[in-house]
């Protein structure tokens, strides 16, 4: 449990797109040892990935332990275990580990774990210098590839989302940090009739999944949101957040409700079907954290936004609905 070395070994292998190189769809070259001793495709692969062919081999020989390659004659070949971490494996692990992606950079952040449990501050910009959205903005293959994941991550489940809210009731949604907007999207096709507004920072892929079924703004959730929504929908938001900036969210969200909207919150909830690594990554990356359902009913209530129901979606996240009560 303790071992850094096989998470970097395949976080390494993923970077090099081995995996993808090694795969039993590419010929094999045959086998001779060169003057170093190595058989020639290590040589080859060194020299055509940059890397030392000496530490390939030792690379190799630990992702053969772990199943992930094996060798052939002549050299290394992916095994099926191996293939579901090719870039088009469809198990968006690739996205999740390469060093290049959003994620896999700013889990090596955990090496300064102690650091965050410390000062429940977040790892990520102590190591980058800066915050992980500030980094998104200023380089695009990172956003790319974040919203990718979150597009992966709820591409099975956006169904039970649908169906866990009446959403029919609602005339306008506005999706509150909506990133790609999948959910909305699957909303307004199940429901003819109702309208979105998505607010975020980035909103190209919004825009290109929602077409002219919703309004898309470019802005900050910290900033004035738009006015007259029946539904404020925050999914997957307020964990990435501090109780301050969760707070100040919440604060925006109710002072954009008319009296009769609600406010749809729909969060992983600690302890109920949340692994507890995501704890972690939340701190670690955000300096944020999942919360309990009294943690966020106690996080609204200033703000004028009292708990109405909580709904647990089946092995997933809740559904928690909140509406305005004067303060
Ligand atoms: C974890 S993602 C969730 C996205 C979306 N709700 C979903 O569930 O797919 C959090 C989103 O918050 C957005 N975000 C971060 N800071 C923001 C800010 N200051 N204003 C608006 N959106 C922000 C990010 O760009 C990202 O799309």
């Amino acid at each position: 449990m303790a071992g850094l070395v096989t998470p970097m070994a395949l976080r390494v292998a993923v970077t090099l797109g081995l995996p993808d190189r090694l795969r039993a769809d590419r010929p094999a070259a045959t086998a001779h040892a060169t003057s170093a001793g190595l058989p020639d495709t290590v040589a080859h692969l060194a020299t055509e990935l940059g890397v030392d062919p000496g530490a390939l081999e030792l690379l190799l020989g630990h992702l053969v332990t772990l199943g992930v390659v094996e060798r052939v004659e002549g050299g290394y070949r992916t095994t099926g275990l191996g293939a579901n971490l090719c870039a088009d494996a469809g198990t968006g692990l690739h996205n999740l580990l390469h060093h290049g992606t959003a994620a896999g950079r700013a889990d090596l952040a955990f090496v300064d774990l102690l650091h965050s449990v410390r000062t429940g501050e977040p790892a990520y910009p102590l190591r980058y210098g800066q915050d992980f959205w500030t980094d998104l903005a200023e380089q695009p293959h990172l956003r790319d590839a974040f919203d990718r994941q979150m597009t992966w991550r709820i591409r099975q489940r956006v169904p039970k989302f649908v169906d866990a809210v009446d959403w029919a009731r609602f005339k306008k949604i506005v999706d509150v940090g909506g990133g790609p907007g999948d959910l909305l999207t699957a909303v307004l096709a199940a429901h003819p009739d109702v309208r979105g507004h998505l607010v975020d920072l980035e909103v190209g892929p919004a825009r290109r999944n929602l077409g002219d079924r919703a309004e898309v703004t470019q802005g900050s959730f910290f900033d004035s949101l738009p006015t007259g929504g029946d539904a404020y929908l925050l999914f997957d938001v307020l964990h990435d957040w501090d109780d301050d900036s969760a707070g100040r969210i919440l604060a925006r969200c109710a002072e954009a409700m008319p009296e009769s909207a609600r406010l749809i919150v729909i969060e992983g909830i600690r302890g109920v079907g949340v692994a507890t690594e995501m704890d972690l990554i939340m701190l670690v990356h955000f300096g944020g954290r999942e919360r309990s359902v009294e943690e966020l009913a106690k996080l609204a209530e200033p703000h004028g936004l009292a708990l109405d129901e909580v709904t647990e979606v089946p092995g997933d996240h809740s559904v928690l609905e909140f509406r305005k009560h004067p303060i």
